[in-house]
């Protein structure tokens, strides 16, 4: 087996997205463009892929820190000339070279598998992706003898009215043989553009006898780069649809799979059952048997088994097994419901632990809180947990009950077992077992 390395060529500007952010790192279905195409080249090799940068170098490596080398090319001078600034870093630690753009994020591990094991299979100086299109895209033209070999890619730009009329269509996309194209890398003269283009290796090839290998896409939507937003817009449909119909095969039920939104980097169990217009965003996991939505979002969150989250939010959360929650409610900021909790509606739950069991139905507000289990909140309870300077913890202790519209003013404990009547606003610690009520909560004999 040969081994394999993978340049991405991406410092070009992308003027048409209108954007202060590199085009590369536009967010789509969850991930920046560019990590779409580092995920599916991880697929291919284990070797640390080099990308070119240029333009917005500096906010590439910040995002994508050491997942990948950094080689840059100061000037954009062409692809021919993009691939050789990779030159230093890859001669002489792979045998192929598979150079990629950072802009098509929906080309598929399955075609990337498939041109580097056709690679690998010929003795090839190039194996070269194309795909036959009515619709021409200003790509080069796939020029083919009368024995059917690439011969050499014609620029759209410097297309005779015939050559404009071919369908074959270079995508941009190749496998090379290393030893054959470092050396010949540098040779590439000028074109008319005044850039150095990576299709003259083709050409250069077949001069000098080698064979070009060609695999035919059946997808041309595969190698559409994104060069402004309404292609984002598309590429971002056409991901999501990949990504539902994957789940719907891995045994996730989707009512309504067209306003179903999950990221890329989303995992669901099975049998879980999605309705409609709920988001799943970000590092979210969610286990099985759960039922999610209608109308839920899910962010950054961990979800157990055969919980249900109804018409809420929860972000950066912990739901363990059996949580269900809304509609209308909101965890958030590391909050960590336990086991069977139960939070119905207009709840709020942030940075607090809650113990297994424990119900918060209505109207609540748990902040900065410890909560053990067992526990009945009262509808609209509310942990006063700023005093206008800082944060202070509340800490209400198994089995503990606490009357409705019951305000604890932080630092403040309720001990096991407490009883807290209606209406009380608690400002010291209560003992457990004890009963307290009133304004403010006093302990009774
Ligand atoms: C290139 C091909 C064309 C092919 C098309 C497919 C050449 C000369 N032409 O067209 O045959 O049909 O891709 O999309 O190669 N880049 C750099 N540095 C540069 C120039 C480009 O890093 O100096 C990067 C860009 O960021 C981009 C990729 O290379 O990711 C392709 O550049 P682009 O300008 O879109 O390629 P084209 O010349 O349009
Ligand atoms: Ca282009």
């Amino acid at each position: 087996m040969q081994r394999l390395a993978v340049a991405i060529l991406a410092a070009g500007q992308g003027t048409r997205m209108k954007s202060k952010l590199p085009k590369v790192l536009h967010p789509v279905a969850g991930l920046p463009i560019i990590r779409h195409v580092i995920n599916n080249a991880r697929a291919v090799t284990d070797t640390k892929p080099v990308l070119v940068v240029g333009h917005g170098a500096d906010l590439v490596r910040q995002t994508l820190g050491d997942e990948v080398e950094y080689v840059t090319q100061a000037q954009q001078l062409g692809t021919g000339h993009a691939l050789l600034q990779a030159r230093a870093a890859l001669e002489g630690r792979a045998e192929a070279i598979l150079s990629l753009y950072g802009d098509m994020p929906l080309l598929t591990r399955e075609t990337l598998q498939r041109l580097v094991a056709t690679h690998q299979a010929n003795d090839a100086a190039i194996t070269m992706l194309t795909a036959i299109s009515d619709d021409s895209m200003a790509f080069g033209r796939v020029l083919r003898d009368e024995s059917g070999q690439v011969q050499r890619v014609v620029e759209e730009v410097d297309c005779t009215p015939e050559q404009k009329k071919i369908k074959e269509l270079n995508c941009g996309i190749y496998c090379f043989r290393a030893d054959w194209l470092w050396p010949r890398l540098p040779q590439i003269s000028l074109s008319r553009k005044g850039e150095y283009y990576l299709t003259d290796m083709v050409e250069m090839a077949t001069r000098e006898g080698y064979r070009v290998e060609a695999i035919v896409l059946d997808d041309v939507r595969e190698v559409i780069g994104i060069n402004d937003r309404t292609q984002l817009a598309w590429a971002e449909n056409v991901l999501r649809d990949r990504i539902r119909v994957a789940l719907m095969r891995s045994g996730v039920t989707l009512k309504d799979p067209a306003t179903t939104y999950v990221d890329a980097t989303v995992r669901i169990g099975q049998d879980t059952v999605i309705y409609p217009n709920c988001h799943l965003q970000g590092n979210t996991i969610i286990g099985e048997d759960c039922i999610i939505g209608p109308n839920a979002l899910v962010r950054d969150a961990e979800v157990g088994c055969n919980c249900h989250i109804n018409a809420s939010v929860v972000e950066d959360a912990i739901l363990e097994d059996g949580v269900r929650i809304g509609p209308y409610s909101h965890v958030r900021s590391q909050a960590r419901l336990g086991q069977g909790t139960y939070m119905g509606n207009f709840g709020e739950v942030k940075n607090s632990q809650i113990g297994p069991g424990t119900v918060i139905s209505h109207f609540s507000y748990v902040g900065d809180a410890t909560v053990g289990e067992n526990v009945n909140l009262g509808a609209g309870i509310v942990t006063c947990n700023f005093d206008g300077k800082q944060k202070h913890r509340t800490i209400i202790e198994a089995g503990a009950f606490v009357g409705s519209g019951t305000m604890l003013v932080a630092p403040v404990r309720i001990g096991a077992g407490a009883r807290i009547g209606a209406g009380s606003v608690v400002t010291h610690d209560i003992p457990a077992g004890a009963l307290a009520y009133g304004v403010p909560a006093r302990v009774k004999e």
